[in-house]
Formats: structure tokens, C-alpha cells, sequence
């Protein structure tokens, strides 16, 4: 049986390559669960992947989305029975096997994490592979000692998907939060509706700086990088911790030993593509708990698949807020 997918073929070779097509079923890779795709999110990683504004895909032609959530229609796993829901972020898919911005979806089932009661299958979509990072970084820095009680935690890049994510979590948890915004327009949004407590200009940070400054936050998510990350470092207090989860203002990241030996700070990284399944369950637990007290207040508009490439565009040009959920069935 066919089904609808957004198709990728390569850019290289031709001047047409992202489509919305019907796919034939025995396209997909014969994996041991097959998923009827409910929602899956338009990411930023997925729009370089559609617009081919960076080498994402890694072999043409391929189905891109790096993160969905379905309901099981044939399995042979009995761990994933018919009709279960699951929700795959990560693992390559939408890079290296066909992802989730299409009908249907082929799974090895250690990609599966169960979608926790509580949890409804368009929040999953909302969280995706954003919320799941920033709620990583938030177990990493718990897992350093870094309490609430022991001061302020800087999110960079906070207007964002991670870094609304990161300074939502970290809110409800109690911790004062810091956003690091280049977005002029976004304190209202950051303070009123995410609960961070002040506003730090992104300018602040995003230029080379001092090695070791005044101490301000004993912990930061960081979502951008370069510069901005080593001032991070730079101004983190005795015994604190900084987790990298990514690079909006650059990969490079020049620093000194300075932060790390006369202030014994950590830094720590985050990967949710391949982050072990024990570090997942955990991340979506955590997410049923605080959603058992609060609803996400995260913007989001749902679009359907035929809306995804277009998206994609605006999405390059920073013409969206908030978060892209695509609703991938046909009506
Ligand atoms: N480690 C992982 O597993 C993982 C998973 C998902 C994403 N990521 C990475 O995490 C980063 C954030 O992802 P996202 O989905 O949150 O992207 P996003 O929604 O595009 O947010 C990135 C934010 O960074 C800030 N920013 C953009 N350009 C910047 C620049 N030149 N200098 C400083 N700040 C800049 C902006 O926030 P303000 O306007 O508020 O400053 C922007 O909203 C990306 O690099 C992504 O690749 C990593």
C-alpha cells in the first residue's frame, strides 16, 4: 500500500528536491514494529534538511524528521503490541533511515519509548526532540548537585525550542533562571509565560571576553556556542556546571583552563540522537510529572504534511515563534 511522505532526493542533482509523493509501503526498511505516524515536529535540523541548507541527509532519497509519534499497526516485537502509542526521537532517522514527516514509519524497537501517561500524543509532538534535549540538560545538571538553592542558572539562546524548553523546566523546579536573549520583543514571553527571572542581552556574551570574569550563575544550558559558551564558563561560580546542548552562534568554542582549574567548573555535554534508552525514559518521566501539575505554555501552531516544505523556509528565515507540529495523516 502507498502512502504520503515528504521525499528528499538529492540537491545536487536535482532542481526539485523536496516533494510531498506517495511512497509505496515496501520503500520503508523492514524493521521489526511499523507505525501509523500521528504527529511528528518541524525542527530546525529538518528544515536545513528540506531546504538542503546543510548536509543533514546522509544518502538520497530519503523521508526527513527527526522525531514522531504513532500508534502501532503491525509488530513483531511483543514488547510493542498493536495499537500501542511510542514516540521516536533521535537514533538517525530523518538523517540516515527515513524519518517521521510521512504516514508511515519503520522502527527497531530499542528506537520506541513508550509515551507515558500523561502525556498526550500532540504535547509529545510539541516537546519532540527540543523538549526531550532541554530536559536532558536539566537531569544533567541535577545529576551534578546543581540545586536550586544554590543559585541562578543561565539558559542562552532561551527564546528558542531548547532554551524555552530549558527555562520552562527549570522555573517549575524552582531554580531562578536567566534568559540569554537576542530577542528584543521576547522578555514578556521568557518572564510572563516561561518564568525566567531576568533578561540578559544576547550582546552580552556573544563577543570574546575575559577567561575568568565575576561569578554570576552556578549553572548554564547553553544553546549556541562559541563565544558565548566560553563567557559562560568565564562567569560561572566555584563548583558549578555548564551543559552544551548546541551551536546558533558557532561549533568553535576557544577558552582557557582557567574556569575549570581556579573554579573546578564542570562542562558537560547533551546528545539526544543516540542518548542511551535508560537517560530517555527518565527525560519523558519527568515531563509526565510536571505535566501532572502544569500544561506546556510553549506557542506552537500544527500544520498538516503538505505545509512542512514551506515551513521549512520560514522557519530558515526566523519568521516563526514557537514550535512546528505536523499532523502527518491525510484527511
Ligand atoms: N545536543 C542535542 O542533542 C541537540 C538537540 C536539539 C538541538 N540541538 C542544537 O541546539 C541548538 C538550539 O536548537 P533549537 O531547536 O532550540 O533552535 P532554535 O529554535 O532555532 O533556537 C536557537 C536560538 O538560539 C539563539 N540564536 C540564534 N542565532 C544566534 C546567534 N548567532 N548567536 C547567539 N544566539 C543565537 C536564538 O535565541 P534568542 O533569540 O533568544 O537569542 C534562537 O532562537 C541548535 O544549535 C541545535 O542544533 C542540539
Amino acid at each position: 500500500m502507498a502512502f504520503n511522505a515528504l521525499w528528499l532526493t538529492d540537491p545536487k542533482t536535482d532542481t526539485d528536491p523536496a516533494n510531498i509523493v506517495q511512497v509505496d509501503e515496501t520503500t520503508l526498511p523492514h524493521l521489526p514494529v511499523t507505525l501509523r505516524v500521528l504527529y511528528s515536529s518541524l525542527n530546525y535540523k529538518d528544515a536545513l534538511a528540506i531546504r538542503a541548507k546543510a548536509p543533514v541527509i546522509r544518502q538520497f532519497p530519503l523521508i526527513p524528521g527527526i522525531d514522531m509519534i504513532g500508534e502501532v499497526i503491525a509488530s513483531e516485537s511483543i514488547q510493542w503490541p498493536i495499537g500501542k502509542l511510542a514516540i521516536v526521537t533521535g537514533w538517525g532517522i530523518g538523517e540516515q533511515y527515513h524519518g517521521g514527516l510521512a504516514e508511515k514509519f519503520t522502527a527497531k524497537a530499542e528506537w520506541l519509548t513508550a509515551l507515558p501517561e500523561g502525556i498526550t500524543p500532540t504535547d509529545a509532538a510539541l516537546i519532540g526532540t527540543a523538549g526531550l534535549t532541554a530536559m536532558l540538560a536539566v537531569l544533567q545538571l541535577e545529576q551534578q548537585g546543581i540545586t536550586p538553592e544554590k543559585g541562578p542558572i543561565a539558559v542562552s539562546g532561551a527564546s528558542g525550542g531548547v532554551g524555552s524548553f530549558s527555562t520552562w523546566i527549570l522555573a517549575k523546579l524552582g531554580y531562578e533562571v536567566i534568559a540569554i536573549s537576542g530577542d528584543r520583543h521576547a522578555e514578556e514571553y521568557l518572564v510572563q509565560t516561561l518564568g525566567a527571572s531576568s533578561i540578559l542581552p544576547r550582546s552580552e556574551l556573544s563577543e570574546s571576553g575575559r577567561k575568568l570574569q565575576p561569578e554570576r550563575w552556578v549553572g548554564a544550558i547553553d544553546c549556541v556556542g562559541s563565544h558565548t559558551l566560553a563567557n559562560l564558563l568565564a562567569a560561572t561560580q566555584r563548583n558549578g556546571c555548564v551543559v552544551a546542548c548546541g551551536m546558533a552562534q558557532g561549533l568553535e568554542l576557544t577558552t582557557s583552563v582557567a574556569p575549570f582549574i581556579l573554579r573546578s567548573i564542570r562542562l558537560v555535554g547533551v546528545d539526544s540522537v543516540y542518548c542511551e534508552v535508560a537517560q530517555r525514559n527518565a527525560a519523558w518521566q519527568r515531563f509526565a510529572t510536571l505535566l501532572s501539575h502544569s500544561s506546556l505554555p510553549i506557542p506552537y501552531q500544527t500544520i498538516g504534511l503538505q505545509q512542512a516544505i514551506e515551513f521549512a523556509g520560514r522557519l530558515l528565515e526566523g519568521d516563526i515563534r514557537g514550535r512546528i507540529v505536523v499532523q502527518t495523516t491525510f484527511n
